[in-house]
């Protein structure tokens, strides 16, 4: 049985990559900040006869971080999905040229660059102890130098500082054996993608995972799309 960890549960693609998941029968870590207030994530984990296990993660709390990598210790995690975020302020002072507001541009950064980092850090031994081995992180093109439309700098340059750990990451641990990619997820309608977005949830997350299983060595550090073409940035 293998096992996968993903941040950000309780709606959107990490929501769905739990049912998807839990479906085919992995044991799912479904960590999400409210675990309380996550109606739909508990009622899949009621339904997964205990293969579907809840933990309260704040991607912000680095001690929770911590704490959660002591509390799994021994467990091998297969897959380790960065999936949380934040695409920050939309409309104020946000992230336009002019009207940046600095801090909030720092929580995206820590949301999207710092807690895919730390978490790597913590679980590193897990994933080691796995057969599969790998970290993936959900980035986005709107991180690529090829692909941006202006505005958005707070997550635009989040994501794109996120695929430079993911990719000196993956040379650091490509000796462990351990695989290290980013994958986007298209332009998917969720709370972040919205409404008029142009992939379903299913599709995007079904996609990803072929990717995810679809993943050796030879292709850690790649950054590619949920219907896998490969994305320059
Ligand atoms: N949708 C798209 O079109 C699209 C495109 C490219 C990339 N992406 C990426 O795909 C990933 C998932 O996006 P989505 O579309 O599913 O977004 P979403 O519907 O807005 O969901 C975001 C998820 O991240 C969680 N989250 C945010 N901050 C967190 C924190 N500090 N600690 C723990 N969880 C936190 C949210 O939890 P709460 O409910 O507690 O806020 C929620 O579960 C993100 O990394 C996003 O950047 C999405």
């Amino acid at each position: 049985m293998s096992t996968v960890l993903i941040t950000g549960t309780n709606r959107g693609l990490g929501l769905e990559f739990v049912r998807q998941y839990s479906l085919d029968g992995w044991d799912v870590i479904a960590c999400c900040r409210h675990p309380s207030q996550a109606p739909k994530l508990n009622a899949i984990s009621a339904a997964s006869d205990g293969h579907v296990r809840v933990e309260e993660l704040d991607v912000l709390d680095g001690g929770r971080m911590d704490s959660l990598g002591r509390q799994l210790r021994g467990q091998a995690i297969d897959v380790l999905i960065n999936n949380a975020g934040v695409l920050g302020p939309r409309r104020g002072p946000g992230q336009k040229f002019g009207n940046m507001h600095y801090g909030e541009w720092m929580k995206v950064l820590a949301t999207n660059t710092f807690a895919p980092m730390k978490l790597a850090e913590v679980l590193v031994e897990q994933v080691a102890a796995s057969d599969q081995k790998k970290i993936v992180t959900i980035s986005s093109t709107v991180g690529s130098n090829t692909e941006t439309h202006g505005g958005a700098y707070a997550y635009a340059s989040s994501k794109a500082a996120v695929n430079m750990v993911m990719t000196t990451m993956a040379k650091d641990l490509e000796e462990r054996g351990i695989i290290v990619a980013m994958l986007c997820p298209g332009n998917v309608k969720t709370d972040m993608g919205g409404p008029d977005a142009n992939v379903e949830r299913e599709d995007s997350v079904a996609g990803m995972r072929q990717r995810i299983a679809d993943l050796t060595l030879k292709k850690t550090g790649t950054f590619t799309r949920y219907n896998g073409d490969s994305v320059a940035w």
